[in-house]
């Protein structure tokens, strides 16, 4: 399938995996983009530049196809060193870079001088054509469905992708609840240019993660995920569980006057307890409302190729079925 993001990044089919912080690492990313998408190393999860250029050569080890480095810019008050996080990503020979978190003009001009192309991850219409005026040359539009951070507006993708169709120039793709060949058709139908997937791929055979994780998505409902952070503006969507209970507890107890020091208990460190050692109630780790949807834990190539043939399938037999009938 050819769309302007294909032809952009130069994969096979619309299809990206997005940046998810200890999951995201070359053995995934190289999984996707063997597949024919666009696999993306989470730049943050490693620890200093230069595990990060590390981790570049791994996957370059395990895969000649483009893949893309996630740079999420975090609100923190110690920034880690994103100049030298940017010169591993040139220096490495990446050619799409994924940002998300806030403007990525600090760093633009020397991803755009080294010929990279870079897409912004945001979730609203307003943040859309700040990224497309920096000179982004696409966009992944985060509907309120998302795992991870959907920003404050609690815009759901039906209506989302369609207002930035209406308002963007560059190419996007719809992220946010994307699990199968209707989430791919009605994306491009919604104006998209492909789709973004994170918790799907989570539940892959490639998805570098303990066993527990996998088996609690696919235990997991669309009813399963709570909202937190909202008190503090930084409002995550999450897998419920004893932890995250007890967070929401503390955001009704303290309202306005929480702090963020108030809940670091459920969410400072979380992710290496979940993610490698499989203690799922260690805190608060990030997951879609598309959970509900998620079923089997596939190879990356048996979900994508299954996502691209149903897909097919929608749009030969059912839609043109409809306009013809
Ligand atoms: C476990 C997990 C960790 C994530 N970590 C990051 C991250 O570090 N940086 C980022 O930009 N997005 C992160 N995301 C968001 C995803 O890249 C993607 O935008 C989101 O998962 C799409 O929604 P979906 O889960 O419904 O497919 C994370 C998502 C999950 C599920």
């Amino acid at each position: 399938m050819k769309t302007k993001i294909t032809e952009l990044f130069g994969i096979e089919y619309p299809i990206m995996q997005g940046g998810m912080h200890y999951v995201g690492l070359a053995e995934l990313a190289a999984a996707v983009s063997n597949a024919g998408g666009l696999g993306t190393i989470t730049g943050l999860t490693q620890k200093t530049a230069s595990d990060l250029a590390n981790e570049i050569a791994r996957c370059k080890d395990m895969t000649d196809k483009p893949f893309a480095v996630n740079l999420t810019f975090l609100p923190t008050l110690n920034p880690p060193d994103y100049p030298a996080y940017v010169k591993a990503i040139i220096e490495g020979g990446v050619k799409v870079v994924e940002t998300a978190g806030r403007n990525p003009q600090s760093v633009l001009p020397y991803l755009k001088d080294a010929g990279i192309k870079v897409i912004h991850k945001c979730t609203s219409v307003r943040h859309a054509l700040k990224a497309q005026s920096i000179g982004c040359d696409a966009v992944s539009v985060d509907g309120f469905e998302c795992g991870g951070h959907p920003g404050e507006d609690d815009i759901p993708n039906m209506i989302l992708l369609p207002r930035a169709a209406d308002e963007l120039e560059i190419p996007f793709l719809a992220s946010g609840g994307m699990a199968d060949g209707r989430s791919l058709v009605a994306s491009l139908a919604m104006g998209a240019e492909g789709m973004n997937m994170g918790t799907r791929f989570m539940a892959t055979k490639e998805a570098p993660i303990h066993e527990n994780v996998k088996q609690a998505i696919l235990d997991a409902t669309e009813l399963d995920t709570r909202l937190i952070m909202r008190p503090l503006r930084n409002t995550e969507r999450v897998l419920n569980n004893p932890a995250v209970e007890r967070l929401l507890e503390k955001e009704e107890t303290l309202g306005k006057d929480i702090k963020f020091e108030d809940i670091l208990e459920e969410v400072a460190g979380v992710y290496p307890k979940v993610m490698q050692q499989g203690t799922m109630d260690a805190g608060a780790w990030s997951c879609g409302m598309v959970v509900g949807l998620i079923h089997d834990i596939p190879t990356c190539k048996e979900l994508i190729d299954r996502i691209m043939k149903e897909a097919n399938e929608i749009i030969q037999k059912r839609l043109v079925g409809l306009v013809n009938g």
